[in-house]
């Protein structure tokens, strides 16, 4: 028989409405054995020797402790290498071993666009995200009607050409004037004009904050925060400062029938599972499912695994 004191003490509990968690899963690895134009080949001594189409780069990846497999003919085909240091990633250039245009032709499941030799190491884009590209186009698909998608810090914008051509209308925000005309040469590149997206150069957090004004909403947003980054009115975006708010206003955006939610983080000293905790704190109420982990790229042939960032991913139904 309950007391009645402990009655008392149930009833307040009991009145408060409970708001479910996501169902949290962690870790997950996500992995991406890459595809018909990317390939990472070999790694090691702090070096990765990836194939991006027709172009083989050598670029520096702290993370690669292990020894290269392949013999030193293999790394000295390379086409380009990125000559920087470890520590600085904005630090470096690039020096060629052929004669190379500053782009060329690529393409994921169909979809052209070009690869790219910017001044940092990176190449016009970052293909573990594949995985993401995968499980945002097979949500858009499942939606059955035209889902809206928030495509936050979107770079080049592989990601907002991938939810279009599943059939989402796109709003692509990234700070760089310069990033805005890359994803738009990729449009082009991938002859998908009529495609549509809205490429918007704004800082991401004035952005949401003026779309919850509006009462606008989304059926599904995609963030891939740098560690620090600038709006284009100078704006400041310091990862471990801004992601919280901004990761609950992102939440306040979605719509009353969400379809996906995903989060990236680059080379942050912090666990997936702060990512994790963070990303359930924001969706306490929303149900669903919460995935976090790594994203993971397999060398070829069933290589090594390298890691290269973390993510949370949630959706309302797993
Ligand atoms: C690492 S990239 C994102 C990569 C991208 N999601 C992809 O996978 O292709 C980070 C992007 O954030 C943009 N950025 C930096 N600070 C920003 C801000 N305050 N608001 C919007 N975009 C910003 C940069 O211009 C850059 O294109």
């Amino acid at each position: 028989m309950v007391s009645k004191t402990a009655r008392r003490r149930q009833a307040p509990a009991a009145k408060r409405r409970v708001r479910p968690r996501p169902d949290m899963r962690a870790p997950v690895m996500l992995e991406t054995a890459g595809w018909k134009d990317y390939a990472l080949l070999d790694s090691g001594d702090g070096r990765k020797l990836e194939r991006f189409g027709a172009v083989t780069t050598i670029r520096p990846e702290e993370q690669a402790l292990w020894t290269p497999r392949l013999n030193s003919d293999a790394w000295a085909a390379a086409d380009a290498t990125f000559v920087g240091i470890a520590e600085d990633e904005t630090a470096g250039r690039w020096r060629f071993h052929s004669p190379l245009g500053e782009t060329w032709p690529m393409r994921y499941e169909g979809i052209g666009f070009l690869g790219r030799f910017t001044s940092f190491r990176h190449v016009g884009l970052f293909p573990e995200q594949a995985t993401h590209w995968q499980w945002l186009a097979e949500r858009i698909g499942q939606a059955r009607r035209p889902a809206r998608v928030l495509n936050l810090f979107g770079y080049t914008g592989i990601a907002s050409l991938v939810a279009a051509r599943a059939g989402a209308e796109v709003v692509h925000i990234d700070a760089s004037r310069k990033a805005i005309g890359w994803a738009r040469e990729n449009q082009a590149a991938a002859k998908l004009p009529d495609l549509p997206i809205r490429w918007i150069c704004e800082d991401a957090v004035k952005f949401v904050a003026r779309e919850i004004r509006r009462g606008n909403r989304y059926d599904g947003i995609v963030l891939d925060p740098p560690k620090f980054g600038r709006g284009p009115k100078g704006e400041v975006w310091e990862i471990f400062e801004s992601l919280p708010e901004l990761l609950r206003a992102c939440v306040s955006l979605l719509s009353g029938n969400p379809a996906f939610l995903i989060l990236t983080a680059y080379s942050i000293r912090a666990s997936f599972l702060s990512m994790h905790e963070l990303a359930a704190e924001c969706l306490e109420g929303k149900g669903g499912v919460l995935e976090s982990g790594e994203l993971v790229i397999r060398e070829e042939n069933n290589g090594r695994a390298l890691s290269t960032s973390l993510f949370s991913r949630w959706s309302p139904d797993g």
